[in-house]
């Protein structure tokens, strides 16, 4: 059973496998994602539910630029498809959509969407639900840099006084931008064990759950199993 008392406060996903998913059912690569899209909404709901105070998932990273212009635009096109389905249920239910990324070059429809979809929940209080899109870890820390030479050039901060903190202040997960701090567990499905790039900074003390189910069969079932070995876990920090 789970301990509602220890419920993670930050989970985050890579929301991983719609391809093979796709390929078992002899379906195109976009039958996939769609099935992916579906599985999300399903845990935001769930997330919701349990009390999880932000939820973050990797929906598109900056390496995934490499992929056919098919599928990143068929990818985009599911921002569209999700906001328009979900904006008014996700704003009845409080959830705040934040973004990790640069999202300005995406689309004009999907730019459209994403900023409705900010401006709608933006003084929400439920659960914030930060969507990862063009992002990278090493990008995430590469412009919190750039944000700390500014403020260095400027003459506001000098550059032997910046600490670990500030630098997590300025990453996209800090509180200059969708402030949801660092998750204390990270799932990732398909049977993959790494990171690829997703909130390096950010995972230096998180928990690592790793199952083989690929994204569209993963069910609010699946996530409470992940929660349970999270609580499973003895987190203790460096510490004893
Ligand atoms: C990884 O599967 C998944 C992605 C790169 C895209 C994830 C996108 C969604 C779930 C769509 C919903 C997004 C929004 C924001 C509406 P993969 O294609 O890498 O799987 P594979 O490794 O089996 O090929």
């Amino acid at each position: 059973m789970l301990d509602m008392e220890r419920i993670p406060t930050h989970v985050a996903i890579v929301m991983d496998g719609n391809g093979r998913w796709a390929d078992k059912r002899r379906l195109p690569k976009m039958a996939g994602h769609n099935a992916g899209m579906k599985a999300m909404k399903e845990i935001v709901k769930k997330a919701s539910s349990l009390g999880i105070k932000n939820l973050t998932v990797y929906a598109f990273s900056t390496e995934n630029w490499k992929r056919s212009a098919e599928e990143i635009g068929g990818i985009f096109k599911l921002i569209v498809v999700y906001v328009d389905s979900e904006l008014r249920e996700l704003h009845e239910n409080h959830v705040r959509v934040q973004i990790l990324g640069d999202y300005s070059g995406l689309p004009t429809a999907s730019v459209d969407r994403i900023r409705r979809a900010l401006a709608v929940t933006e003084k929400n209080t439920g659960m914030q639900f930060n969507i990862a899109l063009n992002y990278g870890g090493r990008d995430d820390i590469r412009r919190a840099v750039t944000e700390l030479a500014a403020l260095v050039v400027e003459g506001k901060i000098k550059s032997e006084e910046i600490t670990e903190e500030m630098i997590g202040e300025h990453l996209w997960t800090g509180k200059f931008h969708a402030n949801c701090g660092d998750p204390e567990l990270i799932i990732r499905t398909s049977g993959e064990m790494r990171l690829s790039n997703y909130l390096l900074w950010q995972s230096a003390y998180s928990e690592f759950v790793f199952t083989d189910t690929l994204w569209p069969d993963f069910t609010p079932e699946k996530f409470e199993e992940a929660l349970l070995e999270y609580q499973g876990r003895n987190r203790r920090f460096g510490g004893r």
